[in-house]
């Protein structure tokens, strides 16, 4: 099924095809050989705060059909469990599992283990409607973990997150997401994951409370409030100017 507008961030691909190597080895479905996973996106992609360096080839067999779009490949040559967890790294040998997640898939993996244990963070969610309420749920090497509530009306404002990257989860009712890229109704479940200078803002326009949890790497130290037009145009420069630093979001 082809994906609708507004279409996923660069970052989010990434996660994805992270997950879908840890999955292939999951289910023991990588074979003896190397192989590889592809993306195709028939859209505009901001790549460069990934992938900076740019270098010309030739395919071996002519492609129209990719002319002015985009491939995402894995490492050539890699077995598909290789690929679990961070396709970007090159590792020459397999990593131990790391007790602290250290790549952005992983940290999408620690963002759903935590929304997934509902016993563990409902009881401590408080609702207040005076100012936004958020709890610091878990700290880790590089990484902070935490929880917000969003009574109807509250939002965040236009921002950034400074150096951190982030992965933003929705655990309870529906929150509004608007980027340069569009708007996303984020019901429960759902994810975004973000580099560092993304700027959005996030806002409960529903009428019922809602819960989230994000995941800041490296944690967050500064939030720096953008003008309400920064969102009106295409990707956010992180030179753009800085109002004020306010609470998470
Ligand atoms: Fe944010």
């Amino acid at each position: 099924m082809p994906p609708r507008e507004p279409f996923p961030e660069l970052d989010e691909l990434v996660a994805s095809m992270g997950e879908a190597g840890a999955r292939i080895s999951e289910i023991d479905a990588s074979e003896a050989g190397a192989g590889n996973i592809s993306l195709y996106l028939g859209w505009d992609l901001e790549l460069r705060h990934r992938f900076p360096q740019r270098e010309e080839v030739e395919l071996p067999l002519p492609a129209p059909s990719l002319a002015g779009h985009t491939v995402l490949v894995t490492g050539s040559g890699r077995r598909r469990r290789q690929i679990a967890g961070d396709p970007l790294a090159v590792p020459h040998l397999l990593p131990p599992v790391p007790a602290h997640p250290s790549t952005v898939a992983g940290f999408a993996g620690l963002a759903r283990a935590l929304a997934a244990d509902r016993a563990g963070w409902a009881p401590l969610v408080r609702y207040d409607a005076t100012t936004r309420w958020y709890h610091r749920l878990r700290t880790g090497p590089g990484y902070e973990v935490w929880l917000l509530s969003w009574v109807p009306g509250q939002g965040s404002g236009p921002h950034d997150h400074g150096p951190s990257s982030g992965v933003l989860t929705v655990l309870d009712g529906e929150l509004t997401e608007r980027s340069p890229s569009g708007v996303r109704a984020l019901g429960a479940g759902a994810q975004r994951v973000f580099a560092p200078g993304y700027a959005h803002e996030v806002v409960n326009d529903a009428l019922e409370p809602a819960v989230s949890l994000h995941v800041y790497f490296p944690g967050l130290t500064e939030m720096p409030m953008r003008p309400p037009h920064a969102l009106a145009c295409t990707p956010a420069h992180r030179d753009a100017p800085s109002l004020r630093t306010s609470s998470l979001g």
